[in-house]
């Protein structure tokens, strides 16, 4: 199956530097047969319309980084699964630990937006990943294990639901999982979802990016800080290709 190598922006860019980004990986694209990944990026809100002009007709797919659990109303600044798909998004990340810490949401609040996702056509990236404390208290598993019991809906199958292990003391520190570490939470997350693709996030540049893809039930990465940079990113995305 091919590896699924997603890019999430966050809050980054204005409208020059996202199309030069965008055009950038389009251009990378054209002359990869791609058998080995598929490509998905998830820019800013405000950057979703013009990426996606850029990338129409690319092999590229796009995706927003959250959605709101209704799918319109009087909600000041949120943004609704079916506007996303309104503009051409295949995907939707769901409970990034960015918004489960700053944003209070809960894995509840996650089930409730996947829902929405799923009828408005999209699917999920649902994100799950274990503090550092709670890892220093070898409470990974039971931690992750809540997540992923209260976060994915009853509704979600292999075809619509992504799963992303991000351990949170990963994330935009520089400090990786090891590859031991990724092997036995990705294992312990494939006994809970199956056929579900498991990606996983927190400091995948191209330097590590061929060791964690090829480790044991990592179907894909979320990159962070290393999908702004076009080169980096596509270095990611071709390490998928066994040398
Ligand atoms: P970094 O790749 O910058 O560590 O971010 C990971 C992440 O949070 C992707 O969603």
């Amino acid at each position: 199956m091919p590896k699924l190598i997603v890019g999430n922006w966050k809050m980054n860019g204005l409208q020059a530097d996202s199309r030069d980004l965008a055009e950038k990986l389009a251009a990378g694209m054209k002359g990869d047969p791609s058998n080995d990944f598929h490509m998905v990026v998830c820019p800013p809100a405000t950057m979703i319309a013009p990426v996606a002009a850029v990338l129409k007709g690319s092999a590229i797919r796009w995706g927003g980084q959250d959605c709101h659990a209704e799918a319109s109303g009087a909600f000041t600044g949120d943004i609704a699964a079916p506007m996303l798909k309104d503009l051409g998004c295949d995907f939707v990340i769901l409970g990034h630990s960015e918004r489960r810490q700053y944003h209070e949401e809960t894995s509840a609040q996650v089930a409730a937006k996947a829902k929405q996702a799923y009828a408005a056509g999209l699917a999920v990236i649902i994100c799950v990943g274990e503090l550092d404390a709670q890892r220093s208290a070898g409470e990974q598993e039971s931690v992750v294990a809540r997540q992923l019991a209260e976060s994915i809906p009853a509704e979600a199958l292999p075809l619509n639901t992504v799963i992303a292990y991000e351990p949170v003391w990963a994330i935009g520190t520089g400090k990786t999982a090891s590859a031991e570490d990724i092997r036995q939470m990705h294992a312990f997350i494939r006994g809970k979802v199956g056929r579900m693709q498991i990606l996983y996030g927190g400091s995948v540049k191209a330097e590590n990016a061929r060791e964690i893809l090829h480790t044991e039930n990592v179907d894909g990465v979320l990159v962070g800080g290393a999908s702004l940079k076009a080169e980096a990113f596509m270095a990611i995305a071709a390490a998928s290709r066994l040398p």
